[in-house]
């Protein structure tokens, strides 16, 4: 065990936030964190779009899933972006029309943007900061493009919330390590593992006045969002078409 790992594992999502602004060294540290994340052919296929006005901050609420805290801290979107690759081919009159339509190039940014976002999250926690991922932009995704002004080329992968945590729960337990873990083929035979986990995590949620295992509420939660829209959303702002 080090401070580092002690770090990762204190993680919780945080939902309450101080009325207390991070300062612009503070911001400065953790782009430069982000930065430092491992790129695809370090092609660095994203870009962190602070969201500082409040009206817009506002706008975005209801279309995100309506969830309060997202007006609390300070609020980034982290995108794929192959919008500067797509310039710089025009610029050396290169094709990279294929590039630009393989759904790999989607993986690619949402891994980019997600790595560089894993960075931040920790840096921030380092700091004493709270943070909590809003994959609720996805059911906004019309709005959060139009507000953020997003060109092609640019997805909104999701929104953080970084600030001063008012309020934090335990950290929620995961999965037993059986069930992530496999030695050089996949085992398919890990539901001992998930019932032993529907245990512990009812324990946990009880304590935060919620009756919940984990098999069923994922499973409900995974049928109730499919967001059908994203593949034509997507392939409208040029990604994912062939
Ligand atoms: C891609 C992604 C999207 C998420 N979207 C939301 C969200 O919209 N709202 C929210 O409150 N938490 C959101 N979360 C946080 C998860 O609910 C949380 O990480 C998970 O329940 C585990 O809890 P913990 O982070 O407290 O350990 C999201 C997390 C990820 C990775």
């Amino acid at each position: 065990m080090n401070e580092t790992i002690q770090l990762l594992l204190n993680h919780v999502s945080v939902r309450k936030f101080k009325d207390q602004k991070l300062t612009k060294e503070q911001i400065d540290l953790l782009l430069k964190s982000a930065q430092a994340a491992s790129s695809a052919s370090h092609e660095q296929a994203y870009s962190i779009i602070e969201v500082t006005d409040p009206e817009i901050r506002k706008q975005l609420v209801e279309p995100c899933g309506g969830q309060e805290w997202t007006t609390q801290g300070h609020y980034f979107v982290f995108c794929g972006d192959f919008y500067r690759h797509q310039k710089l081919a025009k610029k050396y009159d290169t094709d990279i029309q294929d590039s630009l339509d393989s759904i790999d190039t989607l993986v690619k940014g949402v891994v980019d943007a997600t790595l560089a976002a894993q960075n931040f999250i920790i840096a921030a926690e380092s700091m004493g900061l709270g943070i909590c991922v809003i994959g609720g932009v996805r059911d906004g995704i019309e709005t959060v493009d139009k507000l953020l002004q997003l060109p092609d080329h640019v997805y909104p992968v999701f929104g953080l919330i970084v600030g001063y945590p008012d309020e934090r729960n335990d950290s929620k337990p995961r999965l037993p390590q059986n069930a992530i873990y496999h030695q050089n083929t996949y085992e398919t035979n890990k539901e001992e593992a998930l019932k032993e986990y529907d245990e512990i995590i009812r324990a946990y949620y009880k304590k935060r006045n919620k009756d919940r295992t984990w098999s069923k509420s994922t499973t409900e939660a995974f049928s109730k969002y499919p967001r059908l829209y994203m593949k034509k959303y997507l392939q409208r702002k040029g990604w994912a078409k062939k």
